[in-house]
């Protein structure tokens, strides 16, 4: 496994007494009533013990979203607000059973209630309908969950098989090649899926209308080459996957007319070389599902495929993302150890393992969603411009 040592320094130890006393007064019964009583520390009292308590109930709340998606109940409030009863009837619930469900969910603002017994939707409800794939994300996590229920032991064994990865197929299968279609198809479906959001952030982060060819490595199937072709007409497209994942970018750049433009290769990019011929790499999500032994031959080699004027782009969900540090090392990091390959790395580990690969110039480019994707890229000879 990856060692990730962390760039935080160890307190001194003055600091340490001042946490270790922090930390008795808080598991104090007394300091709690106190503070909770006491008027100028109510307010913060109130906000923790909300915090603790989200903690503790989150897997209701998660819960209560998927009954949602399930049910479509997003997609039944989309045209305006309805009566209890016309949603039971839609979805086969009871009226009670409805009512309590709207009723929970408008607490986490995904629906609001519009009347003595109406709902429309809320802004969560709401943005979840244009975030593309999200639904299609809740229900994948099943999966997850089903992973997490003993915490412990998937904490303790990281051999044994999970859901995720035998969803997951590559990321255990020591010749992946060779997997068929059955257990390619899924993942790349729910790849494809949320990958609009995707294209769209790293289009924004890079600009590519100067670049000659593009090669998507671990590309899937197609669906952020056949983007970067709408958005760059000019731009030639190479897609590197799996074998069976290939048969399926062909089959999606050919109905997006991207036929004549784009060139599919089949291969394990664990064993096989990279094909030559773009100016520009791009490895979207791919990263963080391998330790860092395979990401710095995959580096290596996206290194060697590159002319001098070569880039590289890496687009994926990272760790010590300020204000957004649990979606990268408590979600992230769990999803991916329940997976049973790869990390989250900090956009450091990134540079780092670039660096070692031979690239230039290692950076972030702002994204407008950093808690959900990062972009870091690089050069071959340092004076490219993108
Ligand atoms: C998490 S998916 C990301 C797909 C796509 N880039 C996206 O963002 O939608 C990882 C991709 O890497 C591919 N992959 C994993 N291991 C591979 C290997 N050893 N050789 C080639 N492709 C591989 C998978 O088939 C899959 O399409």
């Amino acid at each position: 496994m990856d060692a990730a040592p962390h760039s935080v320094k160890r307190p001194s130890g003055l600091a340490e007494r001042w946490f270790a006393l922090r930390n008795r007064m808080l598991a104090s019964a007394r300091f709690q009533r106190l503070a909770a009583a006491f008027p100028p520390t109510r307010a913060l009292a109130r906000r923790r013990t909300r915090a603790l308590f989200d903690l503790v109930a989150g897997f209701v709340y998660s819960q209560i979203l998927l009954a949602c998606v399930r049910l479509k109940v997003f997609d039944l409030l989309a045209d305006g607000p309805q009566e209890v009863d016309a949603l039971a009837a839609r979805t086969g619930l009871s009226p009670d059973a409805m009512r309590r469900l709207l009723e929970a969910a408008a607490t986490l603002d995904l629906t609001e209630r519009r009347g003595p017994d109406r709902f429309g939707l809320g802004i969560h409800g709401a943005a979840l309908r244009g975030a593309g794939g999200l639904a299609e994300m809740i229900e994948h996590h099943t999966l997850l969950y089903a992973d997490l229920a003993d915490p412990v032991a998937l904490l303790a064994d990281r051999e044994k098989e999970t859901a995720l990865s035998r969803f997951w197929a590559y990321a255990r299968d020591p010749r992946p090649g060779t997997l068929p279609d059955a257990q390619v198809g899924a993942y790349s479906q729910l790849m494809a899926a949320t990958q609009a959001f995707v294209a769209h952030e790293v289009f924004s982060a890079v600009k590519l209308g100067r670049r000659r060819c593009l090669l998507d490595v671990g590309g899937g199937e197609g669906a952020f080459l056949a983007a970067a072709g709408a958005r760059f007409p000019k731009l030639s497209l190479m897609l590197f996957d799996l074998p069976a994942v290939v048969g399926r970018a062909e089959a999606r750049l050919a109905a997006a007319g991207l036929a004549d433009r784009a060139a599919v290769f089949g291969g394990d990019f664990r064993t096989d070389a990279l094909p030559p011929g773009a100016d520009t790499i791009s490895f979207v999500r791919v990263l963080h599902d391998h330790d860092d032994a395979t990401v710095l031959a995959l580096l290596k080699a996206a290194r060697q495929a590159l002319p001098p004027d070569g880039i590289v782009v890496v687009a994926e969900p990272m760790s010590d993302v300020p204000g957004g540090e649990p979606a990268g090392e408590a979600y992230f990091g769990f999803y991916l150890w329940a997976m049973k390959s790869g990390r989250p790395r900090p956009p450091e580990a990134l540079y780092a393992l670039l660096t070692a690969a031979g690239f230039a110039r290692p950076r972030l480019q702002p994204t407008k969603n950093p808690i959900l994707l990062q972009v870091v890229v690089a050069e071959v000879d340092g004076s490219s411009r993108i």
